[in-house]
């Protein structure tokens, strides 16, 4: 039997899930918002007024709602009146320590419960071009496969329950730095008067943001390997050259003048003659780890 699939929260990405199941499968949407579950009556989606009401007619539910606190209020209202084996994927993109403390009520009810951050905007969850990054059971997971590849072109599991959520918050961390990167660099560049059109050109170059993934992090840091390459001291040089550079064009920079100062620790700490990626092992040293999988 087909599975009937509540979904809570049908704002914008929601509603766009609830389109996109209901091609394949009995949709029953819930939102507090009335306007929203009218819309999505008029697209011919039935909706119920009441969680209760979605929790007896469902066997999966997907939650795209605002934040943590709202999931766990929803959820925490909805788990006891759901059937026993119903599996809850949450997309919401909210924090892991909320997805523990929601799947503590799952177990006490029976109900199985994984984490689905969606990768990716409204066109590319609309166009089919999402990715899922997934934490949770591979039992469960692979028991809501063909859901999950109805909202997504393909699915990451990232490890535990929790993990998707991490690694979605952690991506995101990763481009809105590289954001503001990219602005204050190339505003150095476009107020020394080289054409903004040229600065995108540098930006594409592999040393700028490839390098440092593809042969810092890849060859070097998961293998411990930091012999040779472009030294702390050299990089550390160049970053004082691009602070001293900023100063003269009167150009404010944050990402550049953090980063500096890491190189700043990582010649203290007697690092300066490795590759520069060695600033990793500043991490691995204040947080207990290691990123060398190589022993
Ligand atoms: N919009 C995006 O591009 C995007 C991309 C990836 C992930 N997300 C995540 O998806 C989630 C939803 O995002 P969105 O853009 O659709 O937000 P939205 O504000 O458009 O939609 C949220 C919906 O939840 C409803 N809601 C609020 N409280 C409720 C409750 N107690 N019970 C039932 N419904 C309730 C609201 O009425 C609204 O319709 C967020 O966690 C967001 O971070 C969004």
């Amino acid at each position: 039997m087909k599975e009937t699939i509540g979904v809570i929260g049908l704002g914008n990405m929601g509603s766009i899930i609830a389109k996109k199941l209901s091609k394949d499968y009995r949709v029953i949407g819930f939102d507090i918002d009335e306007n929203k579950l009218a819309e999505l009556e008029k697209e011919g989606i039935s909706c119920e007024t009441t969680l209760e009401g979605l929790a007896q007619k469902v066997n999966r539910v997907v939650v795209s709602l605002p934040n943590g606190e709202i999931s766990k209020s929803v959820l925490t209202t909805i788990i006891p009146s759901l059937q026993s084996d119903t599996i809850i994927i949450e997309t919401s993109t909210i924090l892991p320590n909320d997805i523990l403390s929601i799947n503590k009520v799952c177990e006490q009810h029976d109900v199985k419960f994984i984490d689905a951050a969606i990768l990716g905007g409204l066109s590319h969850v609309a166009e089919g071009n999402a990715k899922l990054l997934v934490g949770g059971s591979t039992e469960t997971t692979d028991a809501v496969h063909d859901i999950l590849l109805t909202i997504g072109k393909e699915i990451i599991k990232v490890g535990d329950l929790g993990s998707g959520m991490s690694a979605k918050i952690i991506n995101n961390g990763i481009a809105h730095n590289v954001m503001v990167l990219i602005a204050e660099a190339c505003s150095i560049g476009v107020k020394v008067g080289i054409d903004p059109e040229m600065m995108y050109e540098l930006l594409g170059n592999e040393t700028a943001f490839e390098r440092p993934v593809e042969h810092r992090y890849k060859e070097r840091m998961l293998n411990g390997d930091f012999e040779g390459g472009m030294s702390n001291l050299n990089a550390r040089k160049d970053s004082m050259l691009a602070l001293e550079l900023a100063q003269q064009m009167n150009v404010p920079l944050f990402s550049i003048q953090a980063s500096h100062t890491v190189y700043d620790i990582a010649v203290q700490e007697g690092l300066g003659n490795l590759d520069y990626a060695s600033v990793s092992s500043l991490w691995e040293k204040w947080c207990d780890i290691s990123f060398d999988t190589s022993k």
